[in-house]
């Protein structure tokens, strides 16, 4: 697989990923904005989308932070220059621009975020900074002047009097103007600072990894949410001690070894992780058809030919035992054994679902019965037939 712009998967992971700033000229030649800024100001007002307005310079404060839904006055407010409007979560809200991930799976599923659109005028920028997590900058529309360089972490000085995280006394090593279709990546850590040269949309395609503590807190709730984690530590074998205050060396031994097993059950950190990384960001993100379908009813619409897609904002992975493998979709966990287990990377490969790959595996009532229930939370749905599906 290769990059939005020609270069090969495997280079750019051995070469850039969590290592360079990368910048791709024209990774989308011709690219045309999936988002106006009038759409995105809309979706801004909506309550179950996720926005922010970062505007330099305000009442003397800089760098002031407002958290969406606005009211739709609130755009005329505004100085004329000098602001931005962030939107989350876009992938889900936006069918065109989750199409958009399609050209990002060179980095497996479970890695993904979400996609963030910007909204500037010129000079707009959300100040110096840097981010926890890889992110790839597309520009969609107008022009964005990037400076970028340098390792930051949370003793990098920071400006006082903002609730944003913004870099003071930064200077970026590469400075680069980009055009639509021009993207930039980034790895974490890099300080980087991008002002609108004009009105410009910018979409941050960001792939993040949990921290150590959500592994540690996240594993052990799973851990001990499970039926057999309530059984009290069994001592059959306690033996007569002279001195009843002690809590003996064996005791200790005996605790560690019980926690050791636990933590180091690796089919049971398949199981979390698969769940963990795939549950939806959040209870919007699920919304069930309003007339759910039979299996017979599901099969009969694949047969015409019409195409199931993921629910945008849905995540779907899997996890691969010998004769098992572990589907995990939005969160939930469906085993599957034998010649089953071939479904799984047909779902997990593209949001758009590949029919003829489909096919052979819809004769099973069992795992048509599977798919109808994916239909039926709202992870999939059917697509009309479409002139330009490419890629599945
Ligand atoms: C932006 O699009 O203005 C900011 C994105 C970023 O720097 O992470
Ligand atoms: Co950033």
């Amino acid at each position: 697989m290769e990059l939005p712009g020609g270069i090969p998967a495997e280079q750019f992971l051995r070469d850039y990923w969590q290592k360079n700033p990368l910048v791709i000229r024209q990774a989308f030649p011709g690219f045309q904005s999936p988002v106006s800024a009038d759409e995105l100001a809309g979706l801004a007002c909506e309550q179950a989308v996720e926005s922010r307005l970062v505007v330099e310079q305000e009442d003397g404060k800089p760098w002031q932070l407002h958290n969406g839904p606005f009211d739709p006055e609130r755009f005329s407010q505004l100085p004329e220059t000098h602001w931005t409007l962030l939107v989350q979560g876009l992938d889900h809200w936006v069918p065109d621009v989750s199409d958009l991930l399609d050209s990002f799976r060179f980095i497996p599923n479970w890695r993904l975020d979400d996609i963030m659109a910007s909204y500037a005028p010129a000079g707009g920028s959300v100040g110096p900074h840097y981010d926890q997590y890889d992110v790839f900058l597309l520009q969609a529309e107008g022009h964005r002047r990037w400076s970028f360089g340098g390792q930051c972490d949370e003793t990098s000085a920071r400006v006082e009097g903002t609730p944003l995280r913004i870099l003071s006394d930064w200077h970026g090593e590469t400075t680069v103007a980009l055009a639509p279709g021009d993207m930039l990546y980034l790895p974490p850590g890099v300080g980087h600072h991008g002002i609108a040269e004009d009105d410009c949309i910018t979409l941050s395609i960001g792939f993040r990894a949990p921290s150590v503590d959500d592994l540690m807190t996240g594993f052990t709730d799973f851990l001990s949410a499970r039926p057999e984690a309530s059984q009290p530590v069994a001592d059959p074998d306690l033996p007569y001690q002279a001195d009843p205050g002690l809590i003996g060396a064996d005791v200790v031994a005996r605790l560690k070894a019980i926690i050791a097993a636990q933590l180091t059950d690796e089919r049971q950190l398949a199981l979390w992780f698969g769940q963990y990384s795939t549950a939806p960001k959040n209870l919007d993100i699920l919304s069930p058809p309003d007339a759910p379908m039979t299996t017979p009813e599901l099969t009969a619409a694949l047969a015409e030919g019409t195409e199931l897609r993921w629910n945008e904002g849905s995540r779907f992975a899997h996890y691969d035992w010998t004769d098992q493998t572990a589907l995990f979709v939005d969160g939930e966990r469906y085993l599957l054994n034998g010649d089953a287990c071939a479904l799984a990377p047909v779902l997990c490969r593209s949001n758009r679902i590949n029919a003829h790959e489909l096919a052979r595996f819809i004769d099973d009532d069992a795992l048509a019965g599977l798919i109808t229930a994916l239909y039926n939370q709202g992870s999939l749905y059917l697509d009309e037939p479409d002139d330009d599906d490419e890629g599945t």
